[in-house]
Formats: structure tokens, sequence, C-alpha cells
């Protein structure tokens, strides 16, 4: 069974310490997620984005996919099934699909219609137990189809959003989509400051791939309790597969059995997941 997010990031917040919400992908990605979190004994939020779930067939199937491996894996830490970036249909399909949390991304609406939509899809997932994600401002690059100018989140409209009950806010900072450019100038600590002091709402860091380290840990000690990280496990699995393959570990060109292929990006997976949740300082669970 699946945990709701809501006591989970509110620990993290009020222990300055952030749990990892990673993408799935496929059957994989899913197992390598749950090793790492289950290797590292602590909670963590499997999330998907619409165009991964299209990619591996619908909500549902994504959800029953989680658990089943959970079952077949004996995962005993808490696990959070969450929808990333959802439009209003995908968090109302989530919440009915049995999902744990969602998240409604209403960045690209007219603000006050992205502020109306995220309180009803609250009222439809508080009624069922899910916890819910929503966004001010927005996340720049493009992820699975969903494009941001990377516009820094007012305060005044995060205090707004927040006073709809949401449980998490993503709140945009400065932060990027897929991998940083070189000339990425580096959070906005100011203004994630400036939010943290106005609302106790845990918030979110999307595009955690590519931040150094020190930044993530002192958004973490801002008030960030939610990293998301998707590009760090793609390149990890991408490289792993491709040295495998120039060092001939496919014996030359002459493998082809996908179980021996997919070995090594998984592996990566899973060493990355159990890094990452090494630098977000999320403690054990008992
Ligand atoms: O919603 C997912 C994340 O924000 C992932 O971003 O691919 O840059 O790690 P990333
Ligand atoms: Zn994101």
């Amino acid at each position: 069974v699946f945990v709701n997010g809501n006591a989970i990031f509110n620990d993290a917040r009020k222990g300055h310490y952030a749990v990892g919400a990673f993408n799935t992908n496929n059957l994989e990605w899913t197992r390598a997620i749950l090793q790492g979190a289950q290797e590292t004994n602590t909670p963590v939020l499997i999330q998907v984005s619409m165009g991964a779930a299209k990619y591996m067939g619908d909500y549902k199937l994504v959800k029953t996919l989680v658990e089943e491996e959970m079952r077949v894996m004996n995962i005993t830490v808490p696990v959070v099934m969450h929808l990333d970036h959802g439009n209003y249909e995908a968090a109302k399909e989530c919440i009915e699909a049995g999902y744990s949390s969602v998240m409604f991304d209403g960045h690209d609406l007219p603000f006050d219609e992205n502020l109306e939509k995220t309180k009803e899809i609250v009222k439809l997932a508080h009624a069922k137990g899910i916890s819910v994600e929503a966004e001010v401002g927005s996340i720049g690059g493009e992820e699975d189809g969903i494009v941001g100018a990377g516009e820094l989140a007012s305060v005044e409209e995060a205090k707004a959003i927040a006073a709809t009950g949401c449980d998490y806010l993503a709140c945009g900072i400065g932060n990027i989509h897929g991998p940083y450019p070189e000339n990425w100038t580096g959070l906005n600590f100011d203004r994630l400051k400036e939010i943290a002091d106005a609302i106790d709402t845990p918030l979110v860091l999307h595009g955690g791939s590519g931040i150094p380290q020190e930044q993530i840990e002192k958004a973490i000690s801002l008030g960030v309790s939610k990293v998301n990280i998707n590009t760090e496990n793609q390149l990890a699995f991408a490289a792993a597969t491709r040295k495998y393959i120039e060092e001939g570990g496919d014996q030359n060109g002459k493998g082809y059995d996908p179980r021996k292929l997919l070995n090594p990006g998984y592996n990566a997976i899973v060493d990355t997941v159990k890094e990452i949740i090494g630098w977000l300082g999320t403690p054990s669970v008992k």
C-alpha cells in the first residue's frame, strides 16, 4: 500500500531534510528506484509524468506495476505513488486510479485559473486522503512536453496557492528541467527564503538533476523538502549502457539478451538513487 505524502514531507520540512522524488519510465526504472530506497531504508516517492504514463500504458498500469513490484520485492519502506506535472484531467484520473499523491501543474494557466483548479483538485484529492502538489512560477526548460519559461515564483502567489491547502508547493526559483546550461546563474536563494518565511508548506525543488550538491543542501536548509530527479537517472542509465557495449560486454556485438543488456544501466540507476538519497539527508525508517 502506498502512503500519502503529507506526513512525510511535513516531517522533512520540520527536520530540515528532503525526500527524493524519482521519475519512472518502465519496469527497470521502477524496480531500481524501489531497490535504492529499500537498500538505504528510506521513504521514497515514485512519480510518473503524463508522457511516461502514456509510454507505459496508462496511469492505472503504472500504479499496478509499482504496487506489484513492491509486493514481489518485499519493499518495507514507505512509498508515495505520485503523478508528476499533471494537467487537470490527469490529476482527476490519478485520484480515481488510487494514486496516493498528485501534482496539479497549472503554471501555464492565468494565475486565477491555476488557483481555482488547484482548489478543486485539493478538494477532490483530500476527500480520498490523497496529497496534492501545486506549482507557482515555472520551471525552466522542458520535461516530457511540459515547457516552462522559468519565471520566478512570486511570494504573494505562493501564499495564495498555499492557502488552498495543497500539501507541497513547487516554486520556480531559477531551476530548470534537464541538464543545466553553462551560463546558468544558480538557484535564487533570496526568493526561496522569502517564500519559505511566508508559508509552512513543504517546498519542492524540480529540475534536481545537475544542481551542485551544496546548492541542493542550502535549498533544503531553507525549506525544500521534496527534490525531483529524472534526468540524472537517464544520464546514468545511458552512460552505463554505452560503456558496457563499447567495452564489448555484449560479446562484442553478438549479445542480444535484453536482461543482460539492461543490467548495467539498471545498476547505475540503483547507485544514483542511493547517492542522491545520501545528499538529501533522508533519515532511515525505524
Ligand atoms: O518533475 C520532475 C523533475 O522536476 C525532474 O527534473 O529531469 O531536471 O531532474 P530533472
Ligand atoms: Zn518537474
